[in-house]
């Protein structure tokens, strides 16, 4: 038997979190009863104040019971010495409480995502094409959008095939059992069912393993529901709701749009983010700050279409300034907890939701804005010189004023290369993914940067139309293998994602268009494109029946990829 007496800290006990009965099993053994003793004694003797004792019986016994029962289980010595030491405290209320699996162990640290995994079409046309096709001035969807290709679907894939194509992906490359999921959440905006969520086709993966306890629906905002699934998320790990396993995020969307200007900023994918303790990108949740109100600049009012209502000036301006507002609500939260100014110099990289890539320049431009108008010792000199001009304008005059847009954009040009530039890959090679753009950029930030993220801090800008959006940080730490920041970098794959692509012409694109016009809200069919293209592992729409219920499959994935023990805690299968 080892004893350990340690000293509380000023923050005396810790808040009741819930944990599954397997843990509270794994604790309630017989030891616990003498540890609830002496315990008790201990207590009585030094009158409960500042000094607690721990003592643990064959600990090596105890932490292995507590890693197969738990996949988040204490890992460090100090959780652990909480998670037993509470088992004894169980026996001063009854062994009928401790059945209820109720239990109080230290806050779970370092919150945020533990791992992730993109999906997007194989499809694609090339935005010059498209500029041609279209009949508009060379250069306007390359440079005035700053798009350099579009990714979409054909009718073998949707919204769920590309949600279960990136859950199923995620699960084998990190060897993640569905059963040690608790919570799953979805934020996507593309309208399958009024009713049923994407997140009950997901259900299917959950099947063999027999855990239906999986809390979490859908979150719908235009591009924002992935940020409310992730919110949802984190809120819930670090919540007196949680039960010690991993929460799971999805954000997937088909960005299609009708003939015209708004058509080249389309595009399509998905996104899946594990949520838990100890993670590599992590949260810092009490920045957080958000701008939502109302606005009719991009909305879905026509339910037998799936394309979208666009005022296209308005949404620029609406998002303008919801970034402005939110930016300086962040700034406001952090100085008020750090005591200190905020600016862009605390920040290493800007990842922003990309409609297409023009606006992300301008929202990085508009940054550096309102650091200058907070103090123009926070921007270099030449860019302080050339904003002084605006420094005047109000708040509204400066969002539609189109000589700042355009200077704002020149001065910022180095730091946007260097905060920004590394963010941009996939969503200018993709296009839009509504909720799933965001994170896109993230995605592609770990894969450029990788390891060498470690210590950054990462701010996010997240938008959607209607409208709700907020901006929130990451800071980046090494993680646990799998969880590493540099695993993610290496399973993600990328290059070998684009690599994989194939590229259609603008007439077929448009003739794809055309055939989703005619299946989307369709009932008794079978789709008619090939899935020759399709990656393997991805899953396929194979049937809509007379009753609209979809049914899937998935092409054989060939590639088997070795599942790693996951950290945290056990291995699962
Ligand atoms: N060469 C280079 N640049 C050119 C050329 C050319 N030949 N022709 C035009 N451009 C530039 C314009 O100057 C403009 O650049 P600027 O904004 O820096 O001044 C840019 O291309 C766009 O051209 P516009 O004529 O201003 O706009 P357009 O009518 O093409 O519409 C819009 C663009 C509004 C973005 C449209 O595509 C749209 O509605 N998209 C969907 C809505 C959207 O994405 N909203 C953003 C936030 S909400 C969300 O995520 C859905």
């Amino acid at each position: 038997m080892v004893v350990y007496i340690r000293r509380r800290g000023a923050g005396g006990s810790r808040p009741a979190t819930r944990l599954p009965t397997n843990e509270v099993r794994a604790c309630s053994v017989l030891s616990q009863l003498v540890l609830s003793l002496l315990q008790y004694v201990w207590s009585r003797a030094h009158g409960n104040r500042g000094i607690r004792a721990r003592i643990y019986p064959f600990p090596s016994i105890h932490r292995s019971l507590l890693r197969h029962a738990l996949p988040c289980a204490p890992n460090s010595d100090r959780q652990y010495c909480s998670a037993v030491i509470l088992g004894a405290r169980f026996l001063k209320f009854g062994w009928g409480a401790a059945g209820t699996g109720i239990m109080a162990t230290p806050r779970p640290e370092n919150v945020g995502i533990l791992a992730l995994e993109i999906y997007f079409p194989t499809s694609f046309i090339s935005q010059e094409e498209l500029e041609v096709h279209d009949g508009v001035g060379k250069g306007k969807y390359t440079i005035g959008l700053g798009q350099d290709r579009l990714g979409f679907c054909t009718d073998c894939e949707d919204v769920i095939s590309m949600s279960l194509t990136v859950v199923k992906s995620l699960f084998e490359k990190y060897g993640v059992s569905p059963s040690s999921i608790g919570r799953l959440e979805v934020g996507s905006e593309t309208v399958i069912d009024k009713s049923k969520s994407i997140k009950t086709n997901l259900m299917e993966l959950f099947d063999d393993s027999g855990n239906g306890d999986v809390e979490g629906v859908d979150s719908t905002n235009a591009c924002y529901g992935g940020t409310a699934a992730l919110f949802n998320c984190i809120n819930w790990v670090e919540s007196t709701g949680w039960d010690g396993r991993y929460g799971l995020v999805v954000a997937a969307d088909v960005a299609v749009y009708a003939e015209g200007p708004a058509r080249p900023t389309g595009g399509a994918g998905a996104v899946a983010m594990l949520i838990g303790p100890n993670a590599p990108i992590v949260m810092e949740r009490s920045y957080t700050a958000s701008q939502m109100a109302h606005a009719y600049d991009f909305y879905k009012p026509v339910l037998a279409s799936e394309y979208p209502v666009v005022d296209g000036k308005l949404t620029t301006y609406c998002f303008m300034k919801a970034l402005d507002l939110c930016y300086r609500r962040f700034a406001e939260k952090f100085q008020k907890k750090e005591g200190r100014t905020f600016s862009l110099q605390d920040v290493d990289h800007v990842v922003c939701h990309s409609p297409y890539n023009k606006l992300v320049q301008k929202s990085f431009a508009r940054l550096v804005y309102n650091d200058f108008l907070q103090s123009p010792s926070l921007v270099d000199e030449e860019a302080a010189a050339k904003l002084q001009a605006y420094s005047h304008l109000s708040h509204d005059e400066s969002l539609v004023d189109r000589d700042l847009e355009k200077n704002a954009q020149v001065v910022a040009k180095k730091k946007y290369d260097e905060k920004v530039g590394a963010t941009t890959l996939l969503p200018k090679s993709i296009g839009n993914m509504y909720c799933a753009s965001l994170y896109a950029g993230l995605v592609t930030l770990i894969h450029n940067k990788g390891e060498s993220l470690l210590g950054n801090r990462l701010l996010l800008f997240s938008y959607g139309s209607g409208l709700a959006s907020s901006i929130f940080s990451f800071k980046v730490r090494k993680g646990e293998a799998p969880f590493s920041i540099s695993a993610i970098a290496e399973r993600l794959n990328i290059a070998s994602k684009l690599d994989s692509r194939v590229q259609v012409t603008a007439e077929n694109f448009v003739k794809a268009m055309h055939l989703g016009e005619t299946r989307y809200g369709a009932k008794d069919f079978v789709p008619s494109s090939s899935i020759k293209e399709l990656r393997a592992g991805t899953y396929y729409l194979t049937q809509v029946d007379d009753k609209y219920r979809r049914y899937y499959a998935r092409k054989p994935a060939v590639e088997s990829i070795e599942s790693s023990p996951v950290a945290n805690g056990v291995a699962v299968a």
